[in-house]
């Protein structure tokens, strides 16, 4: 595996490649891998003759507030992680080299960013779809893998490619979950103990929701109603950001389930915030 950290070198590369007729997979990440990023790059393994990770903290998409200073790191695994993967080029560039003292280009997708983390978040995507716009320039990947694990993520830029007609396939990859039901997530780590025991009882909420639907419940209300109840009874220390019932591409909020929808929630627990998803159908 090669390890690229300047622009310069990564352009270089990535173009080279292409001359050469070699297709690209990226898979960008924030580092701090676990199973759920190696599913990632397992599938771009599958689609591409190249497969280049992105390992950077991006600090444009956290709010002054927020966790970048304190996000959990750990490069000698993650360089291993990448490498048994499958990984031809990692690319770390260091946090300066990124942005220009003066940068003042964003690229943004307001309407689907709006609502969800977006409510807490208000400039979370905006951070995402501008280093994402930056690593798809750098590295004109012919692929590029996220997980349905940040469900609104995904889907938002995969409108911002549609709607710039950016030459690049999105592939979206299934959401990866310890054996207990938790979503994998870098954030985990910030979990104590206790918190990690009672952490997995967000999955069950979310599965009482899909059994209630099954059941014949279509209210939206009476949906986050139970999840707060059960939420409430299963891990009183905890507090609800949002649980939203949303349509699957257009992420508008739902009143009442038609046939299939997204439930996405946001969940605190001690110093983490913790998402999951679930596709729910009557
Ligand atoms: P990060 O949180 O490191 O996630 C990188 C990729 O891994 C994202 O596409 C995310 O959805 C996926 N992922 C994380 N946990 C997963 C799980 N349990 N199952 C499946 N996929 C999972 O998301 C980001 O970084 C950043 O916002 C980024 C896109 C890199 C832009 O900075």
């Amino acid at each position: 595996m090669e390890i690229l950290s300047t622009l310069e070198d990564i352009k270089k590369r990535c173009s080279e490649l292409k001359k050469q007729g070699k297709t690209i997979a990226l898979v960008p990440t924030m580092g701090f891998l676990h199973a759920g990023h190696v599913s990632l790059i397992t599938k771009a393994r599958q689609l591409a003759d190249i497969v280049v990770v992105s390992r950077f903290v991006n600090p444009t998409q956290f709010a002054p507030t927020e966790d970048l200073d304190a996000y959990p790191n750990d490069p000698e695994r993650d360089h291993s992680m990448t490498a048994n993967a499958g990984t031809d080029i990692l690319f770390e560039p260091p946090a300066a080299a990124m942005y220009y003292a003066d940068h003042a280009t964003w690229v943004e997708v307001p309407e689907l960013a709006k609502g969800l983390c977006g409510i807490t978040r208000p400039t979370h995507f905006r951070g995402v779809c501008t280093v994402v716009t930056k690593l798809f320039n750098l590295i004109q990947p012919d692929f590029a893998c996220f997980g349905e694990k940040d469900y609104q993520q995904l889907t938002i830029i995969r409108r911002m490619v549609r709607d710039l007609n950016m030459p690049v396939e999105i592939v979206g990859c299934p959401l990866v979950r310890e054996e207990d039901g938790l979503a994998m997530s870098s954030r985990n780590a910030y979990l104590t103990k206790e918190e990690r025991a009672l952490a997995p009882h967000i999955r069950k909420g979310l599965l009482h929701l899909q059994d209630m639907a099954k059941q014949g419940e279509c209210s939206a209300q009476k949906l986050y109603a139970a999840f707060a109840e059960y939420i409430a009874d299963n891990i009183p220390a905890a507090r609800i950001d949002y649980v939203s019932m949303v349509d699957e591409d257009s992420l508008a909020p739902l009143e009442t389930l038609k046939d299939r929808a997204v439930v996405a929630v946001a969940v605190y627990l001690g110093k983490a915030r913790l998402l999951d998803n679930i596709l729910i159908s009557k």
